[in-house]
Protein backbone atom coordinates (compact mmCIF):
# COMPACT_ATOMS: atom_id res chain seq x y z
CA UNK A 1 0.00 0.00 0.00
CA UNK A 2 3.17 2.15 0.79
CA UNK A 3 5.06 1.13 -2.25
CA UNK A 4 6.06 4.58 -3.85
CA UNK A 5 4.26 6.70 -1.74
CA UNK A 6 5.64 10.11 -0.77
CA UNK A 7 5.57 11.07 3.09
CA UNK A 8 6.20 14.28 5.16
CA UNK A 9 6.32 13.38 8.85
CA UNK A 10 6.37 16.20 10.96
CA UNK A 11 7.20 16.44 14.18
CA UNK A 12 6.59 18.77 17.49
CA UNK A 13 7.86 19.05 21.18
CA UNK A 14 6.34 16.23 22.91
CA UNK A 15 8.09 13.39 24.84
CA UNK A 16 5.58 11.14 22.02
CA UNK A 17 8.51 12.41 19.73
CA UNK A 18 10.42 8.83 20.44
CA UNK A 19 7.22 7.27 18.78
CA UNK A 20 7.91 8.92 15.72
CA UNK A 21 11.17 7.30 15.23
CA UNK A 22 9.12 3.59 15.28
CA UNK A 23 6.79 4.84 12.84
CA UNK A 24 9.38 6.27 10.22
CA UNK A 25 10.92 2.97 10.65
CA UNK A 26 7.56 1.54 9.92
CA UNK A 27 6.51 3.61 6.69
CA UNK A 28 9.88 3.03 5.27
CA UNK A 29 10.10 -0.78 5.70
CA UNK A 30 6.36 -0.54 4.06
CA UNK A 31 7.50 0.66 0.92
CA UNK A 32 7.41 4.60 1.46
CA UNK A 33 9.76 7.49 0.54
CA UNK A 34 9.56 9.48 4.08
CA UNK A 35 10.63 12.93 4.60
CA UNK A 36 11.24 14.37 7.78
CA UNK A 37 10.52 18.18 9.22
CA UNK A 38 11.13 18.82 12.62
CA UNK A 39 10.30 22.34 15.15
CA UNK A 40 12.99 22.94 17.46
CA UNK A 41 10.99 22.22 20.21
CA UNK A 42 11.21 18.35 18.65
CA UNK A 43 14.90 18.52 18.60
CA UNK A 44 14.73 18.37 22.33
CA UNK A 45 12.88 15.19 22.42
CA UNK A 46 14.87 13.44 19.27
CA UNK A 47 17.60 13.52 17.17
CA UNK A 48 17.67 14.37 13.47
CA UNK A 49 20.45 12.09 13.02
CA UNK A 50 18.26 9.45 14.13
CA UNK A 51 15.71 10.34 11.17
CA UNK A 52 17.45 10.46 9.04
CA UNK A 53 19.36 7.11 9.77
CA UNK A 54 15.97 5.74 9.57
CA UNK A 55 14.44 7.12 6.40
CA UNK A 56 17.84 7.70 4.62
CA UNK A 57 16.80 11.69 4.29
CA UNK A 58 18.24 14.50 5.67
CA UNK A 59 16.17 15.92 8.56
CA UNK A 60 14.65 19.49 7.69
CA UNK A 61 14.12 22.07 10.87
CA UNK A 62 15.21 25.45 9.46
CA UNK A 63 14.64 28.24 6.67
CA UNK A 64 17.83 28.68 6.04
CA UNK A 65 21.79 27.79 6.77
CA UNK A 66 23.18 31.33 6.74
CA UNK A 67 26.40 29.77 7.25
CA UNK A 68 26.06 27.67 4.03
CA UNK A 69 23.84 30.28 2.10
CA UNK A 70 21.58 27.61 1.69
CA UNK A 71 17.66 27.10 2.50
CA UNK A 72 15.26 24.76 2.85
CA UNK A 73 12.08 24.79 -0.05
CA UNK A 74 9.05 24.33 2.11
CA UNK A 75 6.92 24.79 -0.84
CA UNK A 76 8.48 22.21 -2.80
CA UNK A 77 8.24 19.86 0.06
CA UNK A 78 4.81 20.83 0.13
CA UNK A 79 4.24 20.09 -2.94
CA UNK A 80 6.16 17.06 -3.42
CA UNK A 81 4.49 14.77 -0.39
CA UNK A 82 1.12 12.21 -1.54
CA UNK A 83 0.48 12.67 2.35
CA UNK A 84 1.47 14.66 5.04
CA UNK A 85 1.47 13.52 9.00
CA UNK A 86 2.20 15.31 12.01
CA UNK A 87 3.19 12.99 14.92
CA UNK A 88 3.14 14.16 17.72
CA UNK A 89 1.68 17.33 17.25
CA UNK A 90 1.81 19.81 20.37
CA UNK A 91 -1.05 21.65 21.75
CA UNK A 92 1.29 24.42 20.42
CA UNK A 93 1.02 23.82 16.71
CA UNK A 94 -2.40 22.53 16.58
CA UNK A 95 -3.31 26.20 17.56
CA UNK A 96 -0.70 27.43 14.99
CA UNK A 97 -1.94 25.20 12.57
CA UNK A 98 -5.38 26.60 13.15
CA UNK A 99 -4.48 29.56 12.95
CA UNK A 100 -2.37 29.90 9.90
CA UNK A 101 0.57 30.97 11.61
CA UNK A 102 4.25 30.65 9.94
CA UNK A 103 6.95 30.91 12.32
CA UNK A 104 8.89 27.65 11.71
CA UNK A 105 9.26 25.64 8.78
CA UNK A 106 7.00 22.86 9.76
CA UNK A 107 4.22 25.50 10.11
CA UNK A 108 5.18 26.96 6.02
CA UNK A 109 5.25 23.00 4.72
CA UNK A 110 1.80 22.58 6.23
CA UNK A 111 0.38 25.83 4.64
CA UNK A 112 2.20 24.58 0.93
CA UNK A 113 0.92 21.21 1.06
CA UNK A 114 -2.04 19.99 -1.51
CA UNK A 115 -2.07 16.70 0.25
CA UNK A 116 -4.26 15.24 2.59
CA UNK A 117 -2.77 15.61 6.42
CA UNK A 118 -3.16 13.69 9.12
CA UNK A 119 -2.57 14.95 12.56
CA UNK A 120 -1.63 12.74 15.77
CA UNK A 121 -1.77 15.03 18.67
CA UNK A 122 -0.52 14.33 21.99
CA UNK A 123 -0.52 16.25 25.32
CA UNK A 124 -1.66 16.31 28.94
CA UNK A 125 -5.47 15.04 29.26
CA UNK A 126 -6.24 18.43 30.53
CA UNK A 127 -4.55 20.38 27.39
CA UNK A 128 -6.30 18.34 25.01
CA UNK A 129 -9.66 18.33 26.49
CA UNK A 130 -9.85 22.25 26.82
CA UNK A 131 -11.90 24.29 24.95
CA UNK A 132 -8.92 26.12 22.92
CA UNK A 133 -7.60 22.74 21.89
CA UNK A 134 -11.08 21.23 20.66
CA UNK A 135 -12.00 24.58 18.82
CA UNK A 136 -8.71 24.04 16.91
CA UNK A 137 -8.86 20.50 16.28
CA UNK A 138 -12.60 20.96 15.03
CA UNK A 139 -11.56 23.63 12.71
CA UNK A 140 -9.00 21.55 11.36
CA UNK A 141 -11.42 19.29 10.80
CA UNK A 142 -13.40 21.42 9.73
CA UNK A 143 -11.00 22.22 7.08
CA UNK A 144 -10.28 18.68 6.01
CA UNK A 145 -7.36 17.82 8.37
CA UNK A 146 -7.85 14.06 9.71
CA UNK A 147 -7.51 13.78 13.19
CA UNK A 148 -6.22 10.43 14.69
CA UNK A 149 -7.26 10.74 17.87
CA UNK A 150 -5.32 10.39 20.83
CA UNK A 151 -5.49 7.13 22.99
CA UNK A 152 -6.35 7.11 26.85
CA UNK A 153 -3.99 5.45 29.24
CA UNK A 154 -0.94 6.72 31.44
CA UNK A 155 0.26 10.19 30.32
CA UNK A 156 4.17 11.73 30.81
CA UNK A 157 2.66 13.89 33.56
CA UNK A 158 2.28 10.50 35.86
CA UNK A 159 -1.52 11.19 35.11
CA UNK A 160 -3.98 8.55 33.22
CA UNK A 161 -6.32 10.31 30.69
CA UNK A 162 -6.90 10.86 27.01
CA UNK A 163 -3.76 12.87 25.43
CA UNK A 164 -1.29 9.47 24.42
CA UNK A 165 -0.40 9.55 21.15
CA UNK A 166 -2.04 6.77 19.15
CA UNK A 167 0.33 3.95 18.63
CA UNK A 168 2.76 3.79 15.19
CA UNK A 169 0.99 0.98 14.31
CA UNK A 170 -2.39 2.49 14.61
CA UNK A 171 -1.18 5.29 12.37
CA UNK A 172 0.39 3.79 10.00
CA UNK A 173 -3.45 1.60 9.84
CA UNK A 174 -4.90 5.17 9.15
CA UNK A 175 -2.79 6.43 6.30
CA UNK A 176 -2.89 2.64 4.75
CA UNK A 177 -6.96 2.93 5.09
CA UNK A 178 -6.36 6.38 2.74
CA UNK A 179 -4.45 4.95 0.54
CA UNK A 180 -6.66 1.88 -0.04
CA UNK A 181 -9.85 4.14 -0.35
CA UNK A 182 -7.94 6.65 -2.31
CA UNK A 183 -8.97 5.30 -5.47
CA UNK A 184 -12.49 3.69 -4.32
CA UNK A 185 -14.03 6.23 -6.71
CA UNK A 186 -11.86 6.92 -9.39
CA UNK A 187 -13.42 7.59 -12.91
CA UNK A 188 -16.26 8.42 -10.94
CA UNK A 189 -18.01 11.79 -11.67
CA UNK A 190 -19.92 13.37 -8.32
CA UNK A 191 -21.76 16.82 -8.19
CA UNK A 192 -22.11 18.22 -5.09
CA UNK A 193 -24.23 22.11 -4.30
CA UNK A 194 -23.23 22.97 -0.87
CA UNK A 195 -23.95 26.31 0.77
CA UNK A 196 -27.13 29.35 0.50
CA UNK A 197 -28.41 31.39 -2.07
CA UNK A 198 -28.55 34.43 -2.25
CA UNK A 199 -31.42 36.32 -4.34
CA UNK A 200 -31.06 39.75 -4.43
CA UNK A 201 -33.83 42.96 -3.31
CA UNK A 202 -32.24 45.85 -4.61
CA UNK A 203 -28.41 45.92 -5.41
CA UNK A 204 -27.46 45.80 -1.67
CA UNK A 205 -29.66 43.44 -0.05
CA UNK A 206 -31.21 39.75 -0.43
CA UNK A 207 -32.94 36.97 0.75
CA UNK A 208 -30.40 34.23 1.98
CA UNK A 209 -29.70 31.69 4.76
CA UNK A 210 -27.77 30.77 7.22
CA UNK A 211 -25.32 27.87 5.68
CA UNK A 212 -22.09 27.80 5.72
CA UNK A 213 -20.89 25.84 3.20
CA UNK A 214 -19.06 23.48 5.80
CA UNK A 215 -21.41 19.87 4.92
CA UNK A 216 -21.44 20.26 0.95
CA UNK A 217 -17.33 21.17 1.06
CA UNK A 218 -16.55 17.88 3.51
CA UNK A 219 -18.33 15.48 1.32
CA UNK A 220 -16.44 17.14 -1.74
CA UNK A 221 -13.71 16.52 0.30
CA UNK A 222 -14.13 12.90 1.00
CA UNK A 223 -15.18 11.82 -2.41
CA UNK A 224 -11.88 13.72 -3.60
CA UNK A 225 -10.02 12.03 -1.41
CA UNK A 226 -11.53 8.68 -2.68
CA UNK A 227 -10.61 9.48 -6.02
CA UNK A 228 -13.84 11.20 -7.48
CA UNK A 229 -13.79 14.05 -9.78
CA UNK A 230 -15.65 15.94 -7.98
CA UNK A 231 -17.85 19.41 -9.41
CA UNK A 232 -18.66 21.32 -6.23
CA UNK A 233 -21.51 23.72 -7.19
CA UNK A 234 -21.45 26.42 -4.50
CA UNK A 235 -23.40 29.29 -2.97
CA UNK A 236 -21.64 32.27 -1.71
CA UNK A 237 -19.59 31.44 1.17
CA UNK A 238 -15.85 31.72 2.68
CA UNK A 239 -14.52 28.15 2.28
CA UNK A 240 -11.33 27.71 0.25
CA UNK A 241 -10.50 24.31 -1.81
CA UNK A 242 -6.95 23.42 -2.40
CA UNK A 243 -7.71 19.47 -3.46
CA UNK A 244 -7.03 19.37 -7.41
CA UNK A 245 -9.58 16.52 -7.54
CA UNK A 246 -12.36 19.21 -6.82
CA UNK A 247 -13.62 21.40 -9.74
CA UNK A 248 -15.58 24.61 -8.08
CA UNK A 249 -18.31 26.78 -9.65
CA UNK A 250 -19.26 29.49 -7.46
CA UNK A 251 -23.06 31.19 -7.55
CA UNK A 252 -25.19 33.21 -6.49
CA UNK A 253 -29.06 32.75 -6.63
CA UNK A 254 -30.79 29.53 -7.00
CA UNK A 255 -31.25 30.04 -10.73
CA UNK A 256 -27.30 30.42 -11.53
CA UNK A 257 -27.44 26.78 -9.34
CA UNK A 258 -29.88 25.69 -11.17
CA UNK A 259 -28.51 26.11 -14.90
CA UNK A 260 -24.76 24.64 -13.79
CA UNK A 261 -26.56 21.42 -12.06
CA UNK A 262 -29.12 21.11 -15.12
CA UNK A 263 -25.88 21.12 -17.35
CA UNK A 264 -23.37 18.91 -15.86
CA UNK A 265 -26.41 16.33 -14.46
CA UNK A 266 -26.19 13.94 -17.43
CA UNK A 267 -22.36 13.29 -16.98
CA UNK A 268 -22.63 12.53 -13.10
CA UNK A 269 -22.52 9.25 -11.56
CA UNK A 270 -23.77 10.62 -7.97
CA UNK A 271 -25.32 13.89 -6.98
CA UNK A 272 -25.86 14.61 -3.24
CA UNK A 273 -27.70 18.21 -2.89
CA UNK A 274 -26.33 20.09 0.56
CA UNK A 275 -27.22 23.35 -0.43
CA UNK A 276 -29.68 25.48 1.26
CA UNK A 277 -31.61 26.76 -1.63
CA UNK A 278 -33.52 29.48 -1.37
CA UNK A 279 -37.53 28.84 -2.39
CA UNK A 280 -38.21 32.29 -3.23
CA UNK A 281 -37.42 35.03 -4.88
CA UNK A 282 -38.43 38.74 -5.21
CA UNK A 283 -40.36 39.16 -8.13
CA UNK A 284 -38.93 42.18 -9.25
CA UNK A 285 -35.26 42.97 -8.37
CA UNK A 286 -35.10 47.28 -7.92
CA UNK A 287 -32.44 48.50 -10.20
CA UNK A 288 -31.41 50.73 -7.05
CA UNK A 289 -31.31 50.45 -3.29
CA UNK A 290 -34.56 50.62 -2.37
CA UNK A 291 -35.15 53.92 0.31
CA UNK A 292 -36.78 54.04 3.21
CA UNK A 293 -40.20 55.47 2.89
CA UNK A 294 -42.90 54.21 4.85
CA UNK A 295 -43.23 52.22 8.24
CA UNK A 296 -43.86 48.95 5.81
CA UNK A 297 -42.25 47.05 2.99
CA UNK A 298 -44.23 44.63 1.02
CA UNK A 299 -42.08 42.30 -1.25
CA UNK A 300 -44.10 40.08 -3.67
CA UNK A 301 -42.24 36.82 -3.72
CA UNK A 302 -42.36 34.12 -6.49
CA UNK A 303 -40.93 30.32 -6.05
CA UNK A 304 -37.19 29.67 -7.17
CA UNK A 305 -36.85 26.67 -9.38
CA UNK A 306 -36.97 23.11 -7.39
CA UNK A 307 -33.02 21.95 -8.55
CA UNK A 308 -33.70 18.61 -6.78
CA UNK A 309 -36.72 17.92 -8.57
CA UNK A 310 -35.53 19.03 -11.68
CA UNK A 311 -32.69 16.52 -11.72
CA UNK A 312 -34.81 14.21 -10.11
CA UNK A 313 -37.07 13.87 -13.57
CA UNK A 314 -34.36 13.27 -15.58
CA UNK A 315 -32.94 10.81 -13.41
CA UNK A 316 -31.18 7.86 -15.19
CA UNK A 317 -31.51 4.10 -13.38
CA UNK A 318 -27.88 4.15 -13.13
CA UNK A 319 -27.79 7.60 -11.57
CA UNK A 320 -27.66 7.92 -7.75
CA UNK A 321 -29.42 11.14 -6.35
CA UNK A 322 -29.92 12.16 -2.89
CA UNK A 323 -30.21 15.48 -0.70
CA UNK A 324 -30.61 16.79 2.43
CA UNK A 325 -33.62 17.42 4.65
CA UNK A 326 -33.38 20.33 7.15
CA UNK A 327 -36.37 20.53 9.69
CA UNK A 328 -37.70 21.55 12.05
CA UNK A 329 -40.87 19.72 13.13
CA UNK A 330 -42.62 16.55 11.99
CA UNK A 331 -38.66 15.56 10.85
CA UNK A 332 -39.06 12.11 9.61
CA UNK A 333 -42.55 12.56 7.63
CA UNK A 334 -41.75 15.53 6.07
CA UNK A 335 -38.13 14.31 4.83
CA UNK A 336 -40.02 11.05 3.94
CA UNK A 337 -42.05 13.06 1.50
CA UNK A 338 -39.16 15.51 0.31
CA UNK A 339 -37.41 12.24 -0.94
CA UNK A 340 -40.49 10.64 -2.88
CA UNK A 341 -41.39 14.20 -4.64
CA UNK A 342 -37.78 14.74 -5.45
CA UNK A 343 -37.26 10.83 -6.51
CA UNK A 344 -33.76 10.91 -4.44
CA UNK A 345 -32.93 7.36 -3.96
CA UNK A 346 -31.94 8.51 -0.29
CA UNK A 347 -32.03 11.48 2.09
CA UNK A 348 -30.24 13.09 4.64
CA UNK A 349 -31.81 14.22 7.21
CA UNK A 350 -30.62 17.06 9.95
CA UNK A 351 -32.75 18.56 12.51
CA UNK A 352 -32.05 22.05 13.70
CA UNK A 353 -33.41 21.06 17.25
CA UNK A 354 -30.04 18.78 17.46
CA UNK A 355 -27.42 20.51 19.23
CA UNK A 356 -24.99 21.15 17.11
CA UNK A 357 -26.32 20.13 13.82
CA UNK A 358 -27.63 22.02 10.96
CA UNK A 359 -26.27 25.23 9.92
CA UNK A 360 -22.97 26.78 10.63
CA UNK A 361 -21.28 24.57 12.92
CA UNK A 362 -18.85 22.14 12.83
CA UNK A 363 -20.73 19.03 13.80
CA UNK A 364 -24.05 17.45 12.32
CA UNK A 365 -26.09 14.81 13.60
CA UNK A 366 -27.83 12.81 10.82
CA UNK A 367 -30.33 10.18 9.52
CA UNK A 368 -30.00 8.57 6.72
CA UNK A 369 -33.84 7.36 5.11
CA UNK A 370 -34.07 5.15 2.13
CA UNK A 371 -36.44 4.65 -0.27
CA UNK A 372 -37.96 2.08 2.21
CA UNK A 373 -38.15 4.10 4.16
CA UNK A 374 -35.22 2.65 6.86
CA UNK A 375 -33.47 4.84 8.94
CA UNK A 376 -30.02 4.95 9.87
CA UNK A 377 -29.33 7.16 12.76
CA UNK A 378 -25.65 8.33 13.47
CA UNK A 379 -24.23 10.39 16.29
CA UNK A 380 -23.10 13.87 17.00
CA UNK A 381 -19.60 14.26 14.87
CA UNK A 382 -17.64 16.45 13.09
CA UNK A 383 -19.04 17.42 9.46
CA UNK A 384 -15.81 15.56 7.62
CA UNK A 385 -16.93 12.26 9.58
CA UNK A 386 -20.76 12.61 8.93
CA UNK A 387 -19.32 12.94 5.27
CA UNK A 388 -17.59 9.97 5.33
CA UNK A 389 -20.57 7.84 7.27
CA UNK A 390 -22.69 9.42 4.22
CA UNK A 391 -20.03 8.55 1.62
CA UNK A 392 -19.51 4.80 3.11
CA UNK A 393 -23.72 4.23 3.30
CA UNK A 394 -23.45 4.79 -0.36
CA UNK A 395 -20.33 2.26 -0.86
CA UNK A 396 -22.08 0.16 1.09
CA UNK A 397 -25.64 -0.01 -0.53
CA UNK A 398 -24.75 1.04 -4.01
CA UNK A 399 -23.43 -0.45 -7.10
CA UNK A 400 -20.26 2.16 -7.94
O1 LIG B 1 -23.88 24.60 5.04
P1 LIG B 1 -23.80 24.19 6.50
O2 LIG B 1 -23.74 25.36 7.44
O3 LIG B 1 -22.72 23.16 6.74
O4 LIG B 1 -25.19 23.47 6.87
C1 LIG B 1 -25.52 22.28 6.22
C2 LIG B 1 -27.01 22.23 5.84
C3 LIG B 1 -27.84 22.30 7.10
C4 LIG B 1 -27.36 23.42 4.92
C5 LIG B 1 -27.23 20.89 5.08
O5 LIG B 1 -26.88 19.83 5.93
C6 LIG B 1 -28.68 20.75 4.63
O6 LIG B 1 -29.54 20.27 5.34
N1 LIG B 1 -28.95 21.19 3.37
C7 LIG B 1 -30.33 21.22 2.81
C8 LIG B 1 -31.08 22.34 3.44
C9 LIG B 1 -32.40 22.54 2.76
O7 LIG B 1 -32.56 23.50 2.06
O8 LIG B 1 -33.26 21.61 2.91
P2 LIG B 1 -34.71 21.59 2.23
O9 LIG B 1 -35.45 20.68 3.07
O10 LIG B 1 -35.25 22.96 2.06
O11 LIG B 1 -34.46 21.01 0.78
C10 LIG B 1 -34.49 19.62 0.48
C11 LIG B 1 -33.51 19.28 -0.62
O12 LIG B 1 -33.90 19.93 -1.84
C12 LIG B 1 -32.10 19.71 -0.36
O13 LIG B 1 -31.24 18.71 -0.85
C13 LIG B 1 -31.94 21.00 -1.16
O14 LIG B 1 -30.59 21.18 -1.60
C14 LIG B 1 -32.87 20.75 -2.33
N2 LIG B 1 -33.50 21.96 -2.89
C15 LIG B 1 -34.32 22.72 -2.11
C16 LIG B 1 -34.95 23.83 -2.67
C17 LIG B 1 -34.71 24.15 -4.03
N3 LIG B 1 -35.30 25.21 -4.59
N4 LIG B 1 -33.90 23.38 -4.74
C18 LIG B 1 -33.30 22.31 -4.20
O15 LIG B 1 -32.53 21.60 -4.87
Amino acid sequence: MFEGRKIVLGITGSIAAYKAALLARLLVKAGAEVKVVMTSSALDFITPLTMSTLTGNPVHHQFSKADEGTWTNHVELGLWADLMVIAPLSANTISKLANGTCDNLLLAVYLSARCPVFLAPAMDLDMFAHEGTQHNLNLLQSRGNRIIEPETGLLASGLSGKGRMAEPEVIVSKLSEHFETGTRFKGKKVMITAGPTHEPIDPVRFIGNHSSGKMGYALAEVFANRGADVHLISGPVNIKIKNPQIRVTRVTTADEMNMVCLDDFANTDITLLAAAVADYKPENVASEKIKKTGDNLTLKLMKTPDIAAGLGKQKKNKQILAGFALETEHEVSNAIQKLERKNFDFIVLNSLKDAGAGFGFDTNKVQIINREGKIFPYELKGKSDVATDIVQYIEANFNV
